[in-house]
């Protein structure tokens, strides 16, 4: 590929040192895909420029004007604070013409809502749980077709925001403690979801149009105490120390029948193209004691440190780290306008 000026958006506090001698782990961890992304494109030659914006555009506007750089590599995850306004970054970038790294605003907005996805992937006869949505200052009474238990969201944050133990729900009672607690303190309508019993299990999705799926890739819970939910929760995805003493694993999915693991497959590639995901993408399912793979939730620009789920499923498959951004930032390259209209 030749040498390139990426612009890299990220959050201004999570700008990376320019080296990571000195740091603790537990400081790394913070920062880590910003600093990888950085220096594996900068060590692959290209001249790399991290921005941090939050609150104002003009500085991405100012850096495409002045520097003109041939891409822009995305990874804010909100706006103001915002998660929701990550689209509008996308949008942005679009407007301005200038090639981006990662999902399209549409892609970004209609995989958000947990229960927009579903309603969507549900016409497709795309297996999801059941739900019920529980707007801000509603009162919470259970649908009778939902049994419990259930597990009680936020219905448009992620990285496992107000998702505890607690989260899991088996009386009525506690069902209407937790969506309080996730209106009160999350500050967002919550979902309830049928608690699909279950092996948890990540696909990794490359490409803009043709699609690759990488190996299935599974969080392993088999050493959580006994009395636990198995449920990701952020200290699960986020805290090495927790993940060490709990022995949490994730690795390829060991003996999924072959039919399974194509169905899986399968589903992960349609559901991209339901939501219309580009760039790079996630796709979290539950199986089934009976081998159904439920959809959870679909990552449009999940995370890709070189220690993560994708980056190590994507290594599993042949593909190098620096291969693995290099062609996330060639599908930004490549993107030909708004996915809806090439489509
Ligand atoms: N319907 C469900 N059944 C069983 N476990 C679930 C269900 N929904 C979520 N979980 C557990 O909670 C975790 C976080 O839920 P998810 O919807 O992915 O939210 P987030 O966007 O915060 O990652 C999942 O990775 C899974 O372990
Ligand atoms: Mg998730």
């Amino acid at each position: 590929m030749k040498r390139l000026r990426v612009l890299v958006l990220m959050h201004p506090d999570l700008m990376p040192p320019d080296a990571i001698d000195g740091q603790t782990e537990q400081q790394i961890n913070v920062w880590k895909t910003e600093y990888d992304v950085v220096s594996t494109l900068r060590a692959a030659g290209h001249e790399v420029r991290p921005l941090g914006v939050q609150h104002e555009l003009k500085p991405i506007r100012d850096e495409i004007d002045s520097w003109k750089p041939d891409v822009v590599f995305n990874l804010l995850e909100q706006f103001h604070g915002e998660t929701a306004y990550d689209q509008n970054v996308a949008s942005y970038l679009e407007l301005m013409r200038i090639p981006y790294t990662g999902c399209n605003p549409r892609g970004l907005m209609l995989a958000r809502g947990k229960d927009l996805s579903k309603k969507l992937l549900y016409y497709h006869r795309i297996p999801v749980p059941a739900f019920a949505v529980f707007p801000m200052r509603r009162k919470v009474r259970r649908p009778a077709r939902l049994n419990l238990p259930l597990i009680v969201k936020s219905l448009s944050e992620d990285a496992s925001e107000g998702i505890a133990q607690a989260s899991v729900v088996d009386s009525d009672e506690k069902l209407a403690e937790r969506v309080d607690f996730i209106h009160q303190r999350i500050g967002t309508a919550a979902i309830a979801e049928q608690y699909i019993d279950g092996r948890e299990l990540y696909v990794g999705v490359l490409g803009n149009d043709r699609l690759r799926v990488l190996p299935v890739w599974e969080l392993d819970f088999r050493n959580l105490a006994q009395g636990n939910w198995p449920i990701a929760t952020g200290r699960v995805k986020h805290d090495p120390d927790y993940q060490e003493r709990h022995g949490i694993l994730h690795g390829p999915a060991k003996d999924l029948a072959p039919e399974v693991r194509t169905r899986i497959t399968r589903t992960a590639k349609r559901i991209c193209r339901t939501l219309e995901l580009d760039g790079y993408a996630r796709i979290d399912f539950r199986l089934s004691a009976d081998n159904v793979p439920y959809f959870l939730e679909a990552n449009p620009n999940p995370e890709i440190a070189q220690s993560q789920e994708f980056a190590h499923a994507a290594e599993h498959d042949g593909i190098k780290y620096p291969d693995l951004l290099a062609r996330i930032v060639a599908l930004g390259l490549k993107r030909t306008g708004p996915a809806s209209v090439s489509a």
